[in-house]
């Protein structure tokens, strides 16, 4: 027998010969869930579900370990509208992103932020962007399931003991009795034309195929418990209350810290802040050099360089750039006492402003490097104290810089180096 005619045959069986209460049944007269076919490779089953397809037949379906390329043409599966679900579940996310943040930000609650606009589509896009996801994935999860008719706690094949072998190596057919063309002989012939190694009848599943009646009582109560708490927050909206707020999240606003000036119990003197040990020094912090951190020798102010300062071009080069940096404003880049700060005050003539004194005076050149040097470390009468800001070397680099300064204002064309004269005008 051909396609054809099997396809012509069972048709009229279907519609002619058999009335409608005549549901067929297994060997054993049990209600008939479907005829099983059973095969050893992909290729039997591709060439089985070929011959079915071309039968006309609707309800039926294969069963693989896995997936059998070529399949879904052979079956003649057509094409799943899931994608199209999940489109429009995107475009509504979208709209509800986008339309959601213009409502409270743009018209129901606008708020001024740095003059920002209240609606922007690019400040929105991650949100909107966030959503769009959300209800796609929700969707191509639940359409999946729902598209499939799961989840589905029971099926007739559960009870086929040959049915097991499908998650191993063999490959099946079902046609189930429910496919309009399904003939108890027609279907059977075409089955067997499809040389399958085994035929069985699978008899309709007794057991219900809907969750038990328990789940629904659960997911119920689960439903109505997630209630609770959207009910209290609105009835206690806009009330106000002394307790602080509940912390679910408590971030770092709570620490397991001590505050400086406070108790500690867990020392014997009470104390949270711990006092120095006596004639401890931190490492690297033994400041002996007395010359170098001091700019002492013995009692009196060093009158030369300490050694571990070499006051060369270098040096000199990063005293002039920290002596622009932190005496310029008050001392001019000449050192004569008028930086901006200085003249300023000048201008507002509050009559409190002490000047800064100009550095290049005799009795300033008369001082001591290490008295210099002081004055910088511990600032001096009215000159605040930079000691914090500049370490001991750029110090000395500094004090080096303003001898050059002295230097300058009372250089003469013998201090030029012979090389250079011409170029002075
Ligand atoms: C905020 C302004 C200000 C800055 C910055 C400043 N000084 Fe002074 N300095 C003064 C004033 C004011 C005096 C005079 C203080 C007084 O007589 O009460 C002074 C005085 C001095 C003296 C004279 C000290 C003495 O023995 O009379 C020296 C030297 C000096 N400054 C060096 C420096 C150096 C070097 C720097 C840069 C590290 C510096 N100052 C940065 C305001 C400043």
């Amino acid at each position: 027998m051909s396609d054809e005619e099997s396809k012509s045959e069972s048709a009229m069986d279907n519609t002619e010969d058999k009335p409608k209460s005549d549901a067929p049944t297994t060997a054993n007269g049990e209600p008939l869930h479907g005829v099983l076919a059973e095969y050893h490779t992909p290729k039997e089953l591709l060439a089985a579900a070929e011959k079915i397809r071309d039968a006309g037949y609707t309800v039926w379906d294969t069963y693989s370990p896995f997936p059998v390329h070529g399949i879904e043409k052979a079956q003649g599966i057509p094409w799943t509208i899931l994608p199209w679900l999940v489109f429009g579940a995107g475009c509504t996310g979208l709209t509800v992103g986008l339309g959601m943040q213009l409502w409270t930000n743009g018209v129901d609650y606008k708020y001024l932020i740095s003059g920002k606009p209240f609606f922007s589509i690019a400040a929105n896009i991650p949100i909107t962007f966030e959503i769009t996801v959300l209800f796609s994935a929700l969707t191509a999860f639940g359409g999946m399931l729902a598209l499939n008719r799961l989840p589905k706690p029971s099926h007739a094949l559960d009870h086929v003991e040959r049915f097991n072998r499908v998650t191993d190596d063999r490959f099946f057919a079902l046609i189930e009795a429910t496919d309009p063309k399904f003939d108890d002989t027609a279907t059977r012939t075409l089955i067997a034309e499809t040389s399958p190694h085994h035929v069985e009848d699978v008899p309709a599943d007794t057991r219900s195929e809907n969750l038990p009646k328990f789940f629904t009582y659960v997911a119920a109560f689960l439903a109505l418990t997630a209630l609770i708490p959207l009910g209290y927050a609105y009835s206690v909206r806009g009330t106000t209350s002394t307790q602080p707020r509940i912390h679910i999240v408590p971030d770092m606003d709570f620490q397991q810290k001590f505050k400086p000036q406070r108790g500690n119990p867990f020392f014997e003197d009470g104390r949270a802040m711990r006092p120095q040990i006596e004639g401890t020094v931190a490492s690297g912090d033994l400041q002996d050099d007395s010359h170098f951190y001091r700019g002492k020798v013995g009692k009196a102010w060093a009158r030369t360089f300490p050694s571990r300062f070499t006051p060369n071009e270098a040096a000199m080069q990063r005293g002039r750039e920290r002596y622009d940096i932190f005496c310029v404003p008050c001392h001019s880049v000449t050192g004569n006492g008028s930086g901006i700060v200085a003249q300023h005050a000048l201008e507002l003539a509050e009559g409190t402003w002490i000047p800064p004194t100009n550095l290049t005076l005799a009795n300033i050149k008369q001082q001591p490097v290490g008295e210099l040097y002081n004055t910088i470390t511990h600032g001096i009468r009215n000159m605040p104290a930079y000691g914090s800001q500049i370490d001991p070397e750029d110090r000395w680099a500094i004090v080096l810089y303003v001898r050059a300064l002295q230097r300058a204002q009372a250089g003469n064309v013998s201090h030029v180096p012979a090389a250079k004269r011409a170029g002075l005008k």
